[in-house]
């Protein structure tokens, strides 16, 4: 059993033919993914040689190493082919937006799972505003930090508001969890806000997006 943040990752993947783990360190997507037959084929791709030696070992420990393909590289680069779905976690929504905006073409038909660590407002105004869809999200609390995951792919129909970027879309589900991420997020913001208006700071963004938190939770 893997922690409740991978265990969500594998719970979200969709059965697919090939699937690439970007940034995949121990390996624990693609070896998992293909361990309980949600891809056919993987793609194991990590910027340091360390943690990919490591995905390797896994890979033949877990008998699974013929199935998967392991690239030191940056993102998408050493993988030829597009693939059906991608999984980018456990980094900053910064290097994500790096990762995607340099192999958009890579990642037109390619369903995407996105956990970006910090930065996420930034990561999904970049995915609105380059024609990705955010279809699904989901909260999850592993050992009281909160972490989100992201289904996103290009669409061709594209509706968003700031309350998809700044709030994000995972209100939609009403889980628990969700509206505790909501409440610690709010009185972050509350506190910050406080602060910087005491050193006479602009505070103007933290107000706003505790506005949008108000009024979410005023329709919960
Ligand atoms: C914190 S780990 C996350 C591992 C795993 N994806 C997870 O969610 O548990 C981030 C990994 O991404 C790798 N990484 C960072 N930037 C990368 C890039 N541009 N391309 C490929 N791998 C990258 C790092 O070397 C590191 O092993």
């Amino acid at each position: 059993m893997y922690s409740k943040r991978i265990e969500t990752i594998l719970k979200v993947l969709e059965k697919c033919n090939t699937l690439a783990d970007i940034g995949c360190d121990h390996g624990y997507v693609a070896v998992e993914a293909i361990k309980r037959e949600v891809a056919k084929k993987a793609f194991a791709v990590d910027i340091n040689p360390n943690p990919l030696q490591k995905a390797i070992e896994l890979s033949k420990k877990e008998g699974v190493f013929e199935k998967i393909e392991f690239f030191v590289g940056n993102g998408f680069e050493p993988i030829r082919e597009p693939v059906d779905q991608a999984v980018i976690a456990g980094m900053g929504g910064d290097t994500i937006l790096s990762i995607l905006s340099s192999a958009k073409d890579k990642v037109k038909n390619t369903k995407l799972v996105l956990q970006p660590m910090k930065d996420i407002e930034l990561l999904r105004r970049w995915l609105f505003e380059n024609g990705f869809d955010i279809s699904e999200e989901i909260i999850v609390n592993d050992k009281e930090k909160f972490y989100i995951i992201m289904k996103t792919e290009k669409s061709s129909e594209l509706e968003y508001s700031d309350i998809d970027i700044y709030v994000g879309r995972h209100i939609q589900g009403r889980s628990k969890e969700s509206l505790e991420y909501l409440l610690r997020k709010k009185e972050k913001l509350r506190k910050i806000a406080e602060m910087k208006k005491e050193n006479e700071k602009d505070f103007s963004e933290e107000k706003k997006v505790l506005q949008m938190i108000e009024e979410v939770l005023s329709k919960w």
